[in-house]
């Protein structure tokens, strides 16, 4: 019997594709091209099931020109690259990557949080270009992590992991804001109190970002937020490019309206805003929260998992639109 065709979109570990390759016919992309949206469609024609990361835009006008594809599996917790609603009337399942990444991606929530507020890149920039002739008292003086008050928007697993990191290891203060507040046991085991984005903005001295993009939270931190917040506050985005509004946040920067800022995503990434590249007060790095090797390889297992599951008939692990496999089960 002719084995599923599946189509690998970006390059990922070998060992994950000749997994794939026990039970598909694959097309890959170790050269890991980018791939406008045409190309995409046209690499699509015939598949049944993709393999896609965060780039890659599965709307419902690639939907109707791959009437075969059955299954995308994404190789990220976040999904905004999908217009489920479109694959759910295609009757296309969506997968995405959650949980295999929680704490990873917290960790690295933490150390951007340590890396902006205690200004390690901008002071090892410093001493590189030679400017380091002696020692001084306010020379690189940042801002406490222990006992300062941690703000959390998005409470999601990763929200929950920054702020156990927070609460438990340096004996933060945590407050959160999220679309819905969390139950009583798990706002206890987070030692964190909900509060309103108003109250949340005007009282962390540290804040960071951990919620879905969507068009809800476009620019959920814009201008009128930056004013909100402290001109001593830390500001840090592990989220997705698009929460931030980057213009406003390199004006609240320059202007110190806000002390400093932890960027791992951006509006248009891999392109950043112009005017974030020329401040010192902001640290920046390439979207790589989750990017642990043990991680970015349980994420592609997962994706892989999916993949294999649908298309042997067992439940998929992690479905994004369930009701897709209610139809398809039931018909
Ligand atoms: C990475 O950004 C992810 O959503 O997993």
């Amino acid at each position: 019997m002719a084995l599923p065709k599946i189509l690998i979109a970006r390059a990922v570990f070998p060992e994950v594709i000749a997994r794939l390759e026990q039970h598909f016919e694959v097309e890959s992309n170790q050269a890991d091209t980018i791939w406008s949206q045409a190309e995409l469609t046209a690499r699509l024609q015939g598949k049944d099931g993709a393999f896609t990361t965060t780039g890659e835009r599965i709307d419902a006008q690639v939907l109707a020109a791959c009437p075969q594809l059955k299954i995308c599996a994404n190789m990220a917790v976040g999904y905004n690259n999908f217009d489920v609603a479109a694959m759910t009337v295609a009757g296309v399942l969506a997968t995405n990557a959650p949980d295999v990444l929680t704490e990873t991606t917290a960790d690295f929530g933490f150390a951007l949080l340590m890396a902006t507020a205690r200004r390690i890149t901008e002071s090892e920039h410093f001493l590189r270009a030679g400017k380091w002739t002696k020692w001084r008292y306010d020379l690189f003086a940042g801002s406490d992590i222990h006992g300062a008050t941690l703000g959390i928007l998005g409470m999601g697993r990763i929200g929950q992991g920054i702020a156990r990191r927070g609460a438990f290891g340096f004996g933060m203060k945590v407050i959160y804001h999220n679309r819905s507040r969390l139950d009583a046991t798990l706002e206890a085991e987070c030692k964190a109190a909900y509060v309103s984005k108003e109250e949340l903005l005007a009282t962390a001295d540290h804040l960071v970002l951990v919620l879905p993009y969507s068009p809800t939270s476009h620019h959920a931190i814009g201008a009128a937020e930056l004013a909100l917040m402290k001109p001593t506050a830390t500001l840090v985005n592990i989220a997705r490019g698009g929460i931030v509004d980057d213009a406003a946040l390199a004006a609240a920067l320059r202007d110190q309206t806000i002390a400093a800022a932890g960027l791992d995503v951006f509006e248009g990434e891999p392109a950043i805003h112009p005017d974030l590249l020329a401040l010192d007060n902001v640290v920046l790095t390439p979207h790589i929260a989750s990017a642990s090797l043990p991680t970015r390889l349980a994420m592609a297992n997962l994706a892989a998992d999916n993949l294999i599951a649908f298309f042997t008939g067992q439940p998929p692990l992690t479905p994004l639109n369930a009701a897709v496999l209610a139809s398809r089960y039931s018909s």
